[in-house]
């Protein structure tokens, strides 16, 4: 394993202007804008400096503090209890212990009892157009109902609840409920394919499945229920509960129940229980450099004291900002910055369906002007896609609404940077490119937008309470500009508890590879001014449109088609996407290397994880580049893949030939 660039393939020698240009534009920095500073929680470099230093020499004091504006029903006896595991059987870090709270009593119940309760919650807007909005006052109602339902069907405390929904409130409505009654959820994204839903349900033993007959996505309708009846045969799960969203024509079985005749008809009142701080507040999947993806663990007292901090600190929230987060409940960010940040910090939530090229590629703009958005947090790979389908679409409408931007998945390269600065931030926003994890539960470095220069290109530097460093392997630091590995030093409230059923793994994972911090799995330096540069994962993880994907999950799934016998997965540079999937395919003997076959695995990878995994391109090759000892050589695959002829030490491949006819071979793709 190697740190940073000098594992990543180089860009292509024709893109060296850009290369300058990117260099003069990361050196340029960008002051908050005086009137934001003038009213911010934190209004200057140097008070950012001073709460830095406070967090490091008095962290539980610092913590405790935080996690007192949640509501807790049992205030806690220690603020943290252990410290980061080092034998495998050690047990993570515990926060507040003792303390007991229910997490959607802070997110509703407090609003709907005060001045709050006739604010707006959530505005929807379905990709048809549709449009609804809920009061605190009501999403606490409805939350209640929807709580009293599950209550219902037989769902307890410590029963796990799958959540395979479109983004419509329902989904929110539907997280909220199970935290509600402490039943521990796990959100798959309604883009991965039933056999991914199977999985993740067989994983944490679901016994209800809450979902939807379907949603819109560009105008069509994905058959979310069919997937659903397809993941829950022969698995733990009980009953189905289904919300008619697109009215499309679905199967029924007698495990199936609908939303409208148990929820809207149940009770809107629900007195909560409190939950231990500790307890399972999620489980969220996410890739890991094996082919079998991690169940994250969070907890309910340290995840939201994290994602309420966070939001409030990093995009210095006010009580009449319109927040809109465009991700999807299905990732990390949907569930801290759709769901919980803003719901317990009391702001208002824009949540959108669709595509955002539909029925134009002006759609995101026309809901920042119509809605009045404030706040708009999304990912480079869409405002990449934004800056490609050209500037006349922003123009068309009015986005003197928004005075803050945010950027979240991957490293923003600074051209985009750049232009979502000047053409969607009219050169007046702030930009916070915040860097963090599914793992980390909440944002670990980034920008205050009151307090923080900002270079394009460079999340800044860590919020008070993070202790993440860039070190050695030997967990020296590193000097300015020296890459390493991004870890963290100190443990906090956020940080996952575990991998679900695999303890032994979250230790290896986390805490083996440097030792005494937390070990992110990101390469980075320091410049100068102590700015953290992300480069990207050092693990066999790609980062693909923000979506993080393990090479060794695509190639399980390749290598489950009869017609393979071998095949290696890597990530190339992709001017959208930031990566794409090239996959290396050996074809098992006598079968025909053809397009057609190249269509026919392309789709099989989509039927096995989801069509966010089917690679971008598939190169047939009779044998594989690999090491004397049977390894396969990724690296030469990634620069034959990134087009650069191989320039890396090859004395250990095996047969010189295979690389030649790797480097002439045909993409199917094209
Ligand atoms: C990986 C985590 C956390 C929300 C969405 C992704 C990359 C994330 C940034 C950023 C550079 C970033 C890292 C990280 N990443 N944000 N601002 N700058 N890289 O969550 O799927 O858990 O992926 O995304 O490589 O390790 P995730």
């Amino acid at each position: 394993m190697s740190a940073g660039h000098g594992d990543r393939p180089a860009p292509p020698s024709g893109e060296r202007s850009h290369a300058i240009e990117s260099v003069l534009v990361e050196n340029r920095t960008f002051d908050p804008p005086a009137e934001l500073s003038a009213h911010a929680q934190v209004a200057s470099l140097a008070d950012y400096e001073a709460l830095y230093a406070r967090a490091a020499r008095d962290p539980e004091g610092f913590w405790a503090e935080q996690a007192s504006e949640l509501h807790w029903a049992t205030p806690w006896t220690a603020v943290m209890q252990g410290g980061f595991p080092t034998r495998a059987t050690d047990p993570a870090p515990r926060w507040f212990v003792g303390g007991t709270l229910n997490a959607s009593v802070s997110c509703l119940d407090r609003h709907a009892a005060g001045p709050r309760a006739n604010k707006a919650a959530l505005m929807f807007e379905g990709e048809p157009g549709d449009t609804r909005v809920l009061t605190y006052a009501q999403l606490h109602r409805e939350v209640c109902r929807a709580a009293n339902a599950l209550t219902g069907l037989g769902i307890r405390a410590g029963d796990f609840v799958a959540i395979y929904m479109p983004m419509v409130p329902e989904a929110a409505i539907a997280m909220l409920a199970c935290a509600r009654i402490g039943a521990p959820h796990t959100v798959v994204f309604g883009g991965f394919s039933s056999e991914a839903l199977s999985d993740r349900i067989k994983d944490c033993k679901a016994k209800l499945v809450i979902t939807a007959d379907g949603g819109w996505r560009r105008g069509q309708i994905v058959p979310l229920k069919a997937n659903v009846d397809q993941a829950v045969a022969g698995s733990t799960v009980e009953k189905v509960l289904v919300l008619k969203r697109c009215a499309n024509e679905v199967a029924w079985s007698e495990r199936d129940v609908w939303w409208h005749d148990v929820v809207a008809t149940a009770s809107p009142k629900h007195t909560p229980a409190a939950f231990d701080s500790e307890h399972p507040l999620f489980t969220l999947y996410t890739s890991g450099s094996t082919g079998k993806p991690k169940g994250i663990v969070h907890t309910t007292g340290g995840y939201l004291t994290n994602a309420h901090y966070t939001t409030k600190l990093v995009f210095d929230l006010k009580d009449r900002d319109v927040f809109w987060c465009t991700a999807d409940i299905g990732w990390v960010t949907g569930h801290s910055y759709v769901v919980y940040g803003p719901l317990a910090a009391g702001a208002t939530v824009l949540l959108y369906e669709g595509a955002p090229n539909q029925p134009g590629p002006d759609r995101f703009w026309d809901i920042v002007a119509r809605w009045g958005v404030t706040i708009l947090y999304t990912a480079p790979t869409a405002i990449r896609a934004f800056m490609r389908w050209g500037d006349e679409h922003p123009a068309k409408h009015d986005l003197s609404s928004l005075r803050l931007l945010g950027s979240v998945g991957e490293p923003i390269n600074p051209e985009a940077w750049m232009w979502y600065r000047t053409t969607i931030g009219g050169d007046r926003c702030p930009i916070v490119d915040t860097w963090w994890q599914t793992e980390t539960g909440s944002i670990m470095i980034s920008p205050l937008p009151g307090a923080t220069p900002t270079k394009p290109g460079s999340a800044t530097r860590p919020l008070p309470g993070v202790a993440a460093e860039i070190v050695h392997k030997d967990g020296t630091v590193c000097g300015p500009n020296q890459g390493g590995f991004l870890v963290v030093r100190a443990p906090w409230p956020g940080m996952l508890r575990t991998i679900a059923g695999d303890h032994e793994r979250f230790v290896a994972t986390y805490f083996s590879e440097v030792a005494g911090c937390y070990f992110a799995g990101d390469g980075a330096r320091k410049d100068s001014d102590g700015y953290v540069w992300v480069m990207g994962r050092v693990d066999d993880v790609i980062n693909v449109a923000g979506h993080r994907l393990s090479t060794m999950e695509v190639e399980s799934a390749l290598v489950s088609h009869p017609k393979v016998a071998e095949a290696a997965v890597v990530g190339r540079p992709d001017e959208l996407k930031g990566q794409a999937i090239v996959a290396f395919v050996t074809p098992k003997l006598g079968v025909t290397a053809d397009d057609a076959l190249a269509t026919e695995l392309r789709a099989h990878v989509a039927t096995q994880i989801g069509a966010l995994a089917r690679p971008e391109e598939i190169r047939f090759a009779e044998a594989l580049p690999k090491t004397r000892s049977g390894k396969i050589m990724r690296r030469l695959l990634r620069e034959v893949a990134s087009g650069s002829t191989a320039r890396g030490d090859t004395t250990t491949l095996e047969d010189q030939g295979v690389l030649e006819s790797l480097a002439q071979s045909f993409s199917a793709d094209d």
